[in-house]
């Protein structure tokens, strides 16, 4: 199977493609990515010569047509995707995310090739810190950012021409990722890397908000499975039960990592910041099969934090530029 994989340079697309590289030796992956400031050409250098990478943007008509018409499905990966840079400049979210995903669904449209769509949690909005309730895919779309609402954007994109074409396509709403890879302006690698250059841990708010944290790999195995064994023209959602609140998180990291559990800073909020989002997978694992391997928190955050130990060079020059970004907003 010929699969071209969108956004396969950055956190989550890199490491399907290292994946299943191992897992699917059959198949023949192809990476469009822009290369923005979220892919490090070091990423993908283990699969070089053997996964053609092709530089461009899922904005360019031209070259989606072609990249969809020569492949058997296409994993769509490719998304601007962090909120705090959305809050500061929306308008590559709008690009990329809405119009990226509209250029790719007219090509899927015109060649019939199968389409993976990968979103988040937060195209619903958030939970209340003391509501049981969980994301179900039946929860009303609700986003609160302008990331969020160019997801929710284009997974309705998705849902309309599902619909109104009949395209062949699949959509899964996934919960916070941790793992190897990761750009350092996301809270898990910004913690790690600031602790490891001496700096204390940054607390947005009070540090009450809760994620529901899943390992890339499971995330990973869980798109393959929807994409092997999901029906077409359904939407997944994907969590491992993984729900902390950040201070929870950042205590664990600070004891992992050798230091006192109150060596953070408490920093000004981010602005419209979701509360809680909690996933309920029993979909995705009934119709497929799919559980989560990588469950324990503080085993996977330990293998993360030793693989930024041995990695300096892969995020050391992104640190520096993340950091004069965060002081320009005071976080
Ligand atoms: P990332 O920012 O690490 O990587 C995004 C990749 O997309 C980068 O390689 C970047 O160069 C590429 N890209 C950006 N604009 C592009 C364009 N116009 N054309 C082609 N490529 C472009 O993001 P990630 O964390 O790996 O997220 C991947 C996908 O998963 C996104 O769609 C995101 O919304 C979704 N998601 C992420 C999480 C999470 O916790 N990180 C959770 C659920 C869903
Ligand atoms: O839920 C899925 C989403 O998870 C994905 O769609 C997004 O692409 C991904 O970036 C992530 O969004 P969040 O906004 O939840 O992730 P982020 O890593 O930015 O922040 C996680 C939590 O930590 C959030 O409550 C904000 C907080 N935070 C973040 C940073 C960078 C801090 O307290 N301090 C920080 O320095």
């Amino acid at each position: 199977m010929k699969v071209l994989v969108t956004g396969g340079a950055g956190f989550i697309g890199s490491n399907f493609v290292l994946r299943m590289r191992e897992q699917r030796p059959d198949w023949s992956m192809t990476v469009l990515d822009a290369l923005t400031y979220a892919a490090n050409p070091a990423t993908l250098a283990p699969v070089a010569g053997d996964v053609e990478v092709v530089k461009g943007s899922v904005a360019d008509a031209d070259l989606v047509d072609d990249l969809v018409g020569s492949h058997d499905a296409v994993v769509h990966f490719a998304a601007e995707s962090h909120n705090d840079n959305s809050l500061s400049d929306p308008s590559p979210f709008v690009e990329t995310n809405v119009v990226g995903t509209f250029r790719l669904l007219e090509a899927v449209r015109r060649h019939g090739t199968r389409l993976h769509h990968v979103s988040t949690d937060e195209v619903y909005g958030d939970l209340a810190l003391d509501d049981p309730a969980r994301f179900t895919e039946r929860t009303p779309v609700n986003p609160s950012s302008p990331y969020s609402a160019t997801k929710a954007s284009a997974d309705l994109l998705v849902r309309a021409w599902i619909r109104s074409y009949g395209i062949p396509a699949t959509v899964s709403s996934c919960s916070n990722n941790y793992g190897p890879r990761q750009h350092v302006e996301k809270f898990i690698p910004r913690q790690i890397t600031g602790v490891l250059d001496g700096v204390r841990p940054k607390l947005y708010g009070t540090g009450t908000n809760v994620r529901d944290w899943i390992h890339v790999d499971d995330h990973n195995d869980a798109v393959v499975a929807i994409l092997e064994h999901g029906r077409v023209g359904e939407t997944y959602l994907i969590g491992a039960d993984g729900e902390a609140d950040n201070l929870s998180v950042v205590r664990l990291l600070l004891e992992l990592m050798g230091q006192p559990t109150n060596a953070y800073d408490l920093v000004p909020d981010r602005p419209g910041h979701d509360l809680r989002y909690a996933i309920d997978s029993s979909k995705l694992r009934a119709e497929t099969g799919w559980a989560p391997r990588f469950g324990d928190l503080r085993q996977g955050l330990a293998d993360t934090i030793e693989w930024y130990r041995e990695h300096e060079s892969w995020w050391r020059d992104a640190k520096a530029e993340t950091e004069r970004a965060y002081a320009l907003l005071g976080r």
